[in-house]
């Protein structure tokens, strides 16, 4: 397995951020080069010939493996936001999260329609940050080619909410 590497620097805290919760903390892969790298050809793997523009990634998280990812591909990155961050016209889309609630933004001529992108994030959860990220496309008016997330957390079944219908690559599948 060439994500062995990486998947064993993934590690469980529980309890974070809220009782009950096992979270998923890949800090400790971003840190080690070539973990790093090996996580971000994960990401990267299925795309590899396919024209992608621009790789849109949710903050925060997403953006640390949404632009690495961009470059391997050869492709931009734009960053969907938590609110009151960008600058000049923004969409917005609202969503539910594994804990709470908040929404995401993206510039309103961060591309042109039609653009091909790829949405990224670190992980799968209930797949409520997924439709926010995929609304956002809409809005856009952009062609959404695929999905790549790091982790999905399989128990949640996020996947089942995606709409869309390019496909959906996890990484590793928890
Ligand atoms: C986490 C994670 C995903 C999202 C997944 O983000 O990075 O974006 O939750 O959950 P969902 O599938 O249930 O929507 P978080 O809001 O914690 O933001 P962060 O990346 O800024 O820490």
């Amino acid at each position: 397995m060439t994500n062995s590497h990486w998947t064993r620097l993934i590690r469980d805290v529980p309890g974070f951020p809220k009782p009950g919760i096992v979270f998923k903390d890949i800090m400790p892969v971003l840190a080690d080069a070539a973990a790093f790298d090996d996580a971000i050809e994960a990401l990267a793997a299925p795309w590899h010939g396919i024209r992608i523009d621009a790789v849109l990634a949710m903050e925060a998280r997403g953006f640390l493996l949404g632009t690495p990812l961009a470059r391997a591909l050869g492709a931009g990155i734009v960053p969907l936001r938590k609110p009151g961050k960008l600058p000049g016209r923004v969409f917005t889309q609202a969503y539910a999260l594994e804990y709470g609630e908040d929404a995401l933004q993206v510039q309103a001529d961060a591309l042109p329609p039609g653009a091909r992108v790829l949405l990224a994030d670190d992980v799968l959860a209930t797949g409520g940050t997924l439709l926010a990220a995929h609304g956002l496309a809409k809005q856009l008016q952009v062609e959404v080619v695929g999905v790549s997330m790091l982790i999905e957390l399989g128990f949640l079944n996020g996947r089942a909410r995606w709409d869309g219908d390019a496909p959906l690559h996890a990484a590793l599948v928890i």
